[in-house]
């Protein structure tokens, strides 16, 4: 048998919006214990829980001070234990975040005797910062330090001081947090900005402004000194019983160049960004996944997460997202799914200026004005303002006055809801084995079958005949009657299973 995350979906819980139990408007541990059971009946494998340690949250938690503690945000380590045990007494795995790449500026090291040999200082240039390199939030990648004439480098906020991985004491703490967790009995890690760890020697300019983080090829990203430091915590995760896995956040400009944080000896998987940035077009979509595929290495699939557009808002409407997700879920591999998104939450677009927290709205004098909007507070219940999300509390995002109907209340009580369509979907998916194997199909359509299954999805804007192939188990829209020679209309932007 293979190995469970090979083929597990896995539910993003950004812990800060999930559910709040103790009514400070902001999401907490206790929460998440206390709506286990509907992850459990939605039919998830396992949570990623986004950071929740001892932290300032000037970027949500990602700039930690003390990476063995809780933050008394979101409760304690015995909550922490409480929210383990339950969890695995429903068989659900809990995978935590890992964040090597940059500490809090409020971490004691940051203040410490030795903090040049464990972050990155350097003198500056012409009066300026020591190099061209800009932050992902915007601006520059250097801050003035707080006690010289030298500067430190922060490739997200600057309160988020990169460390230096040439230091094996920074090397050795990281394997020690992560021996500490697995100590715990967490299921596996993702990896924070895995790409990002080490920098090319010299720290050489990039030679332009307006560098693409993503897709560019930088001397910040994706240098191959990172790989050493996966084969050593691959060891450390093989020396647990259990399947413990890592996964990377990788950012890497090539599909190849992503396949090497999933050699056998690194990391299980690496978030596949290029199927999350397909645009929504037949070949487009088809040729990602032959690339994901021919990667080798246990693929995965995602639509959202707390950094990007929600794919409900991006991908231009629910119908196409729904059919994404019908789509993802039929592939090989595993999927990563983001809270909110199988109650088609949509991106909130409309956040008044004082209400945004992202860092990249301030860094980047409001040209770009973050990512909040995906991260807007679960609605559970009907009832405005809150919407069960906090009993007391003022949620920390204001959450829109009409999303009484895409609460998990509301859409429990019908069938046609975007919460049964996942339920049904993930309940089915339990039974897909096999490769995948394309099927001739019409322009704007994309056929594909694992063994008793096949998937067809209608990309396009018009509804388009096709062949039955099978009786249909699951569709993202209504699906019409199949005529008696055998042909069946499938609606536009619709993805439907047969058996
Ligand atoms: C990752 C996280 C993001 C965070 C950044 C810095 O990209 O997903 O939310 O802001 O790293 O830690």
């Amino acid at each position: 048998m293979s190995p469970w995350w090979t083929n597990a979906v896995i539910y993003q819980v950004y812990l800060r919006s999930f559910a709040d139990s103790d009514g400070d408007g902001i999401g907490d541990l206790d929460g998440v214990r206390s709506r286990l059971p509907y992850l459990h009946d939605l039919g998830v494998d396992g949570i990623w829980l986004t950071p929740f340690y001892t932290s300032p949250m000037n970027d949500g938690g990602y700039d930690i001070t003390d990476h063995r503690d809780v933050d008394p945000v979101f409760g304690t380590l015995a909550d922490f234990d409480a929210l383990l045990a339950d969890a695995h007494a429903l068989n659900l795995r809990i995978i935590i975040d890992l964040v090597p790449n940059h500490t809090s500026d409020t971490h004691p090291w940051f203040h410490s005797h030795d903090r040049r040999k464990r972050y990155i200082f350097r003198p500056g240039r012409d009066g300026g910062p020591p190099n061209d390199w800009e932050s992902v939030f915007g601006g520059p990648a250097w801050s003035p330090a707080p006690d010289g004439d030298d500067w430190y480098l922060h490739l997200f906020d600057a309160t988020q001081p990169d460390l230096d991985w040439h230091n094996p004491e920074v090397a050795d703490e990281y394997a020690d947090i992560l021996r500490y967790w697995l100590d715990r009995g967490v299921d596996g890690v993702r990896i924070d900005v895995a790409h990002g760890l080490f920098k090319a020697d010299g720290l050489p300019d990039v030679g332009y402004a307006g560098q693409d983080h993503r897709l560019d090829v930088l001397p910040f990203f994706d240098q191959d000194g990172v790989h050493d430091v996966y084969r050593r915590w691959r060891k450390i995760l093989d020396s647990y019983p259990g399947d413990r896995i890592g996964v990377a956040e990788a950012w890497a400009p090539t599909a190849d160049r992503l396949a090497l944080y999933t050699r056998p000896d690194e990391l299980h998987q690496a978030f596949n960004f290029p199927f999350l940035l397909a645009p929504w077009q037949a070949p487009a979509v088809r040729a990602v996944v032959d690339r994901s595929l021919a990667a080798g290495s246990s693929p995965t699939w995602v639509l959202s997460n707390h950094d990007v557009q929600r794919h409900r808002t991006r991908l231009g409407s629910a119908a196409r997202a729904q059919a994404a997700t019908l789509f993802m879920l039929a592939l090989p591999g595993s999927a990563y799914l983001y809270q909110g998104e199988e109650l088609g939450l949509p991106e909130v677009l409309d956040l008044p200026d004082e209400a945004l927290q992202d860092p990249t709205f301030s860094r980047s004098d409001g040209a770009d004005r973050g990512r909040d909007g995906c991260r807007i507070p679960l609605p559970w219940t009907a009832q405005a303002p809150a919407f069960g999300f906090s009993q007391t509390g003022r949620p920390w995002l204001p959450m829109p006055a009409d999303w009484a109907e895409l609460s998990v209340q509301a859409q429990q009580r019908r069938t046609d809801s975007t919460l049964a369509l996942y339920r049904h979907a993930l309940r089915l998916r339990r039974s897909f084995a096999g490769e995948l194997a394309w099927h001739d199909a019409p322009e704007g359509v994309l056929v594909f079958s694992r063994s008793s299954l096949t998937c067809t999805t209608n990309f396009s804007d018009r509804d388009i005949a096709i062949t039955a192939p099978g009786s249909p188990v699951l569709s993202s829209a209504p699906l019409p009657p199949i005529r008696d020679d055998g042909a069946v209309l499938i609606p536009k932007e619709t993805c439907v299973w047969w058996q």
